[in-house]
């Protein structure tokens, strides 16, 4: 079956806001998951692709947001820096937008039967779907021994969504394989032991892909130096990024937009009023655009628009016991459906109760 992929338009969710948008089909309830590395830095392509949909969805459906540091130790790490990475992403989530009260924010390994229903899905997954992982793959070219884990990951975040009965999942467009191969594993489960799991829809982001401020043919990354804006960033370190992005020496021969410049017009629209927006698009159109300005103004208003959960995000980590118990009130939460789910999958697969 082919993944459905929606799009969600700000307008299309914004006109329907009270009523009950259903994704699922109409006898599904609808239940938002996603999950997040624990990074340490969420920049405005995180943000922009992921983070602004859940603020949104929270309001609309019973959601969870689940910090996966389970995920987090198949790549390269620090140990002994890990636990306050954990606590850096639930905080940058929280002050991007998600509030406790509305969805259940909580770290993956605080919940434990996501591990255990990863195992049980171990038992349904094909291994040649696991190693035709594009994120897989990529990875696993780039060292020299490979683990189990790397290889298996997908089966954790498939465990995470399915745990909840996870209807619909908002992420990026890197994620949309690891979510055909979820709705695979549910296919195999619910026909191997009787239907248990719904097949979870993708939600993608209403942006286009944010490129690389200093390299706009590859996407904005934390791994890349000058190409981000984190969300956190101190006003100066914003316009020193926005000031060296690459823009071009005018309109490409064929009249279209470099794609450096359309990179810094789709984060103006993100987050400029719209008059701002079509001041520029007519002063690019009349070839009257000078670039500096396009990139003070950008700036000016990334600063202002960001200044809110700077300021958030500085509060909530000079207070990191309340950081932990916003975790540890929504694993509690989270554990409740947890183990009802797997309390109901232990007996489909037949493991004894004593
Ligand atoms: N793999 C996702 C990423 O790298 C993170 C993730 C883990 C996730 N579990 C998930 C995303 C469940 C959505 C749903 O971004």
């Amino acid at each position: 079956m082919q993944l459905r992929i929606v799009l969600a338009r700000t307008q299309h969710l914004c006109h329907n806001a009270g009523q009950e948008l259903l994704y699922g089909g109409p006898h599904v309830k609808t239940v938002v998951f996603s999950g997040v590395q624990p990074t340490g830095l969420i920049h405005l392509g995180n943000y922009l692709g992921a983070i602004r949909n859940w603020v949104r969805l929270q309001y609309q459906y019973e959601s969870y947001y689940c910090v996966v540091d389970y995920h987090a130790i198949t790549s390269a790490y620090e140990p002994s820096h890990l636990p306050e990475r954990v606590l850096e992403a639930v905080a940058a989530n929280v002050a991007a937008g998600l509030d406790p009260e509305q969805a259940v924010i909580f770290v993956q390994s605080q919940v434990p039967e996501h591990t255990e229903l990863c195992w049980i899905l171990n038992a349904v997954t094909p291994v040649g779907e696991l190693q035709r992982m594009t994120q897989y793959k990529d990875k696993a070219r780039r060292r020299a021994t490979v683990s189990a884990g790397l290889l298996n990951y997908p089966i954790l975040q498939a465990a995470d969504i399915l745990l909840y009965k996870g209807t619909l999942v908002p992420v990026g467009e890197d994620q949309a394989q690891h979510l055909e191969l979820t709705r695979e594993i549910a296919r195999k489960f619910n026909a191997t032991y009787g239907e248990t799991f719904p097949e979870p829809e993708v939600l993608l982001g209403d942006c286009p892909r944010v490129m690389a401020l200093n390299d706009p043919a590859v996407k904005m990354s934390k791994s890349i130096p000058g190409s981000y804006v984190a969300l956190t960033d101190e006003p100066e370190a914003i316009r020193e990024a926005i000031a060296r992005a690459v823009t071009d020496v005018g309109p490409r021969p064929d009249g279209t937009m470099s794609p450096g410049v359309a990179n810094l017009f789709d984060i103006l629209e993100a987050f400029s009023p719209v008059e701002t927006v079509e001041r520029m698009r007519q002063a690019y159109a009349e070839g009257a655009l000078r670039y500096a300005d396009l990139k003070r103004v950008l700036a000016e208003d990334l600063v202002e628009a960001l200044a809110p959960i700077r300021r958030r995000y500085r509060e909530l980590m000079a207070r990191p016991d309340a950081v932990r118990d916003i975790a540890r009130q929504g694993a509690a939460r989270a554990r409740e459906v947890a183990r009802t789910t797997l309390a109901e999958v232990r007996q489909k697969v037949g493991i004894i109760t004593l």
